[in-house]
């Protein structure tokens, strides 16, 4: 049974706002697991034309979406302030007036009804999504792959992780918005390289894979560099040459399918030997990177052929950020806000194996 199962007949519901970086986003969850409501308003528009997240604009317009969402959400889920039993939000990490907007909002509501407030950090979160609508218990190896963070964390218990390696540089998500933009795709760039990927031939461009020294340690920053190198060389041997076959749109392609192909194996490989050391069955990947189809294809197929293991991957709408993570964290890790710098911030000291 899960931690913290209420007394009542009624599951434990939270309503929970996150609003860490582009998306407004509000849920009600029932016992951790069931999605009554998830409502999310999406900046992308208005910062594709900064080719990047523009804090003072994200602020802003969180401002305006925050009450919105918050009434689909209930209006949804068919409820009213009366029926919640908490309120959540993240509180970081995440651009500070974005943070601020849902923070508040959810401390006022939490005030006027004299519910709890649950604080959550936003990487417990993504941790949690793979609690909703599904059956996962710890323990279990979690591959975390975000726009600023790539690790492998051991969810020993509902509340108990230890963070086993990391990127030392790019985190995945960084490395596929960086390449994507150097190579001339529309904002956001992991979404598109995705798409490429998915028709380009991995092979006409090799790329390295980075060694690192600890067994579970991340590196991309060198991948980065050499696919941008190799798109200025097959660019300007394509434009000396006029070759039909080497249009921009060919390259674009079938760099990203190697891009993609040398980050999912390298991801695979150090998830694999990770669980297999500590013993763990089960693997759950999180973050925005986890909606890609690449990786999500290459780890079902790796899956498939070890029945012995068992693999969750959110559904695609709880990958990118999302509220109904944050309340699923609030309601199996109330407490994870005030450990969660120790375990999820990059390069400090940390109790790695
Ligand atoms: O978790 P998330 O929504 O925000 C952070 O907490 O960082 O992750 C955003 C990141 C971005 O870098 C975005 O390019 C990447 O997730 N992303 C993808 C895909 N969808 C989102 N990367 C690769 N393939 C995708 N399909
Ligand atoms: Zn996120």
């Amino acid at each position: 049974m899960a931690r913290n199962q209420t007394m009542t007949s009624q599951p434990f519901r939270i309503l929970a706002l996150e609003s860490s970086c582009d998306d407004t986003a509000a849920a009600i969850v029932e016992g951790g697991r069931k999605v009554r409501a998830s409502v999310r308003r999406s900046q992308t528009a208005l910062h594709a034309a900064f080719g990047g997240v523009i804090p003072e604009a994200a602020a802003r317009a969180h401002i305006g979406a925050v009450n919105e969402v918050l009434a689909e959400a209930l209006e949804n889920a068919g409820c009213t302030l009366e029926d919640i039993d908490a309120f959540a939000a993240t509180l970081g990490p995440g651009l500070i007036g974005s943070l601020l907007v849902g923070a508040n909002t959810a401390k006022t509501l939490s005030f006027l009804t004299s519910k709890p407030f649950i604080g959550v950090h936003h990487l417990a979160g993504h941790v949690a999504s793979n609690y909703l609508d599904s059956t996962l218990e710890p323990p279990f190896l979690c591959l975390l792959v975000s726009g600023g963070h790539t690790q492998l964390i051991a969810v020993e218990d509902w509340a108990r992780m230890r963070l086993m390696g990391q990127t030392l540089d790019d985190a995945v998500g960084e490395a596929y918005d960086k390449v994507a933009r150097a190579m001339g795709l529309p904002y956001p760039g992991g979404p598109e390289i995705d798409r490429l990927a998915a028709t380009g031939d991995s092979k006409v461009y090799p790329l390295p894979t980075a060694r690192t020294e600890g067994a579970y340690d991340f590196s991309f920053s060198g991948l980065k560099t050499a696919t941008l190198r190799t798109f200025e060389k097959a660019l300007h041997c394509s434009s000396s040459r006029d070759d039909e076959a080497t249009t921009l749109q060919q390259i674009q392609t079938n760099l990203s399918a190697a891009f993609q192909h040398t980050v999912v194996e390298t991801l695979l490989v150090k998830t694999v030997r990770c669980a297999n050391n500590l013993g763990y069955q089960q693997i759950a990947i999180a973050g925005g990177v986890s909606a890609n189809r690449g990786l999500r294809e290459r780890f079902q197929r790796w899956a498939a052929e070890k029945p012995e293991n068992s693999l969750y991957l959110p559904q695609m709408s709880y990958c990118t950020d999302n509220a109904a993570m944050i309340a699923a964290a609030a309601y199996f890790n109330p407490l994870t806000h005030d450990w969660g710098e120790e375990v999820f911030s990059r390069n400090q000291g940390l109790d790695k194996v």
